[in-house]
């Protein structure tokens, strides 16, 4: 019996797959047989990152924002492998500040790619995935896409509107053979110790934010890349074929609510 986990033969293609978690999934796919090909504006990371994963993995050059860039890759991909199986929208990026003084442009940009960008690559892959019989689309939300937080709205709207589009893609497409689903992931992650972190104090973040599910088993627990890319290649799979249209955290309980001091069972 063939095992439904497997992403044997599979072609998946990654956004912001040069470093960080998509790098991870984009490992974790080859490892289950799939092919990856990363997509991102950093040419020379994303090169040398495809060499290191090696021959199962390719490299395109993608501003996710842009819809020529999307139909330039889709053309070149579908020359070289024949077409696709599956999307991984994961290219995000995060400006923290208060609401009062965000810079309209800035603002805009994040929008763009956050979430426009998903939007066009679900509309370029559409066909692609159609004429492959079928095939899955995973949007990678946050923890910023189920509440929110002082500091990050933007990236919160961006993330919300995403499992909207997750929703409402995975109703239109499911015709077509194609799920769509999201993951939310935690924060705090060593393996993920990209610009994200970098704008604000995550230890400091831990202790003062009033949320103790995110201890599990007593010790304070970071979501890990792995874990994150571990639901990814879950849901590209065909073990997945029950779940479309719908969010998967991956938190450490992070958003299973406030576990209370003072109340009984604490
Ligand atoms: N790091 C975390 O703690 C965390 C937590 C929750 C959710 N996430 C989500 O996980 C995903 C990956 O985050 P990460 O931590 O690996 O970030 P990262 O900054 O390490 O990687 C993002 C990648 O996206 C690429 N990118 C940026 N703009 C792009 C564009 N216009 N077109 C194509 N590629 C572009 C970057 O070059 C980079 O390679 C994001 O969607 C993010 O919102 C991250």
């Amino acid at each position: 019996m063939t095992d439904p986990t497997s992403l044997e033969g599979r072609r998946v293609l990654v956004t912001g797959g040069a470093q960080g978690l998509g790098e991870i999934i984009a490992a974790r796919v080859i490892d289950l047989g799939g092919t990856v090909v990363i997509a991102d504006v950093q040419d020379d990371v994303g090169e040398l990152t495809a060499e290191r994963l090696g021959a199962a993995a390719s490299f395109e050059h993608l501003d996710v924002s842009s819809a020529d860039d999307w139909a330039g890759v889709m053309d070149r991909v579908t020359d070289r492998l024949g077409g696709l199986d599956a999307l991984v929208n994961n290219a995000a990026i995060l400006h923290m500040g208060p609401l009062e003084e965000m810079d309209p442009e800035r603002a805009r940009l994040l929008l763009e790619i956050n979430l426009l960008g998903p939007l066009l690559g679900t509309r370029a892959v559409t066909p692609v995935l159609r004429d492959a019989g079928g095939g899955a689309i995973v949007n990678i939300a946050s923890i910023g896409g189920l509440e929110g937080m002082n500091s990050t709205a933007a990236y919160n709207a961006s993330k919300w509107g995403l499992r909207g589009l997750t929703r409402a893609s995975a109703l239109e497409l499911g015709r077509d053979g194609v799920r769509v689903n999201a993951v939310c992931p935690g924060m705090g992650n060593p393996d993920m110790p990209t610009p994200f972190l970098e704008q604000f104090d995550l230890d400091r973040y831990l202790l003062t934010a009033p949320r103790l599910p995110f201890f599990v088993g007593g010790q304070p627990r970071n979501v890990d890349a792995h874990d994150v890319a571990e639901m990814v290649v879950w849901l590209l799979s065909d073990a997945a074929r029950g779940c479309t249209g719908a969010d998967f955290a991956v938190d450490a309980g992070w958003t299973a609510g406030t576990f209370a001091e003072g109340l009984p069972g604490f």
